[in-house]
């Protein structure tokens, strides 16, 4: 199926088919909303500086997150309510990601049960676990992770409360109906005493990897690193939880920098294109995570809309990384990105 490349065409088509809430919902972000809109444009603040004569017949956009193979270096974002886009919600979304080749991230607040997700996601499903006050709940979810196959469990760590949020909850009630019935347990804005003690006994607890969403500053991906988490993502959470927090195209660096080589590091937050993708690959990241282009793929045409979605980023990812002189995402030179001059931006 046929998208609209451009990133604000493709929203704009989506929100023509959504119900108001819902599109107000998946937008939104916190405060002023200035890190949803800062974002994207972050990341064109890195200029490619391309290597040429370089064999572009060996160019292979697969590579490996934690040892499981993905075709492309793109994962899909843990998002919550994927019912509120369309009628197959996740099992769509898991459907398509598996036939690209690459890892879903399955929210602690799926449409959909667990169980009738991560079948779907035949090339790997990743457990995004929020941590509820009551230990026995946060448990009983890393059981139901384990048990339906899961390949790591993605700590969220930049949501101890909610952010402040002007759009798309508006009236719950009508929400939690156009979400399904699992919406609206986690509304609550209890202050979860996560810590670092917390994450060790998480970890402790299960056999699967853990990965720590939700880390800007090189102090916190340090500390993650000895504490053998097994990856992490700098996000700020698509801008939906601290206002002014930093992109995380430019948090990366220092990022990178910190964990010297210890753990995989992912990125998203405003990630729209394959030379986004590849200014993150140079920039020291594994992986980029997608978000809100997959819920206006998944809008627009469900399964076939996240397909396509993926499949275009692929074929960008593909098409940048042999313009540029590369050949394997794992070992894309960090020379081939530099800074734009400050006085020309
Ligand atoms: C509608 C929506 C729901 C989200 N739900 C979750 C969630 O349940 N858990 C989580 O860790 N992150 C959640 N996120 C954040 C995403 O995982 C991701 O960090 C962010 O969307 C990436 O930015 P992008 O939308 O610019 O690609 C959500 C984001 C959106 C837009």
């Amino acid at each position: 199926m046929e998208l609209p490349w451009d990133p604000a065409a493709l929203e704009a088509a989506a929100r023509e088919r959504l119900p108001a809430i819902a599109y107000a919902y998946f937008a939104a972000g916190a405060g002023m909303e200035s890190s949803v809109a800062a974002n994207p444009r972050a990341w064109g603040r890195w200029w490619l500086r391309p290597r040429v004569l370089v064999d572009a017949g060996a160019v292979s956009t697969a590579t490996t997150v934690l040892g499981t193979p993905i075709a492309l270096p793109v994962m899909l974002a843990p998002c919550a309510f994927h019912r509120l886009a369309h009628a197959d919600a996740e099992a769509a979304t898991a459907r398509a990601a598996a036939a690209a080749g690459t890892v879903m991230m399955v929210s602690t607040h799926s449409s959909l049960p667990l169980e009738q997700v991560v079948p779907h996601a035949t090339a790997g499903a990743w457990f995004q676990l929020y941590v509820d006050p009551d230990p026995g709940v946060t448990l009983g979810r890393l059981r139901r992770a384990e048990e339906c196959g899961c390949g790591a469990l993605v700590i969220t760590v930049d949501a101890p409360v909610w952010g402040v949020r002007y759009r798309g909850l508006g009236d719950s009630a009508a929400f939690a109906e156009a979400a399904g019935s699992t919406a609206v347990s986690s509304g609550a804005a209890t202050f979860l005493g996560l810590d670092w003690a917390g994450v060790e006994r998480i970890a402790a607890a299960t056999r699967l990897p853990v990965v720590l969403k939700g880390i800007l500053h090189p102090d916190d991906a340090g500390r993650a690193a000895a504490s053998g988490v097994a990856g992490l993502v700098v996000s700020n959470h698509g801008g939906r939880q601290l206002d002014g927090s930093i992109p995380p195209a430019l948090a990366l660096p220092e990022v990178v920098a910190a964990v010297a080589g210890r753990l995989e590091v992912y990125v998203d937050g405003g990630v729209r294109s394959g030379a986004d993708v590849l200014r993150a690959l140079a920039l020291g990241a594994r992986a980029v995570l997608v978000g809100r282009p997959y819920l206006w793929a998944l809008t627009l045409g469900g399964e076939a809309g996240v397909l396509a979605l993926l499949r275009r980023l692929g074929a960008e990812t593909a098409n940048a990384m042999t313009l540029a002189g590369q050949t394997d995402p794992a070992r894309v030179d960090p020379g081939i990105v530099v800074a734009a001059d400050p006085r020309l931006s």
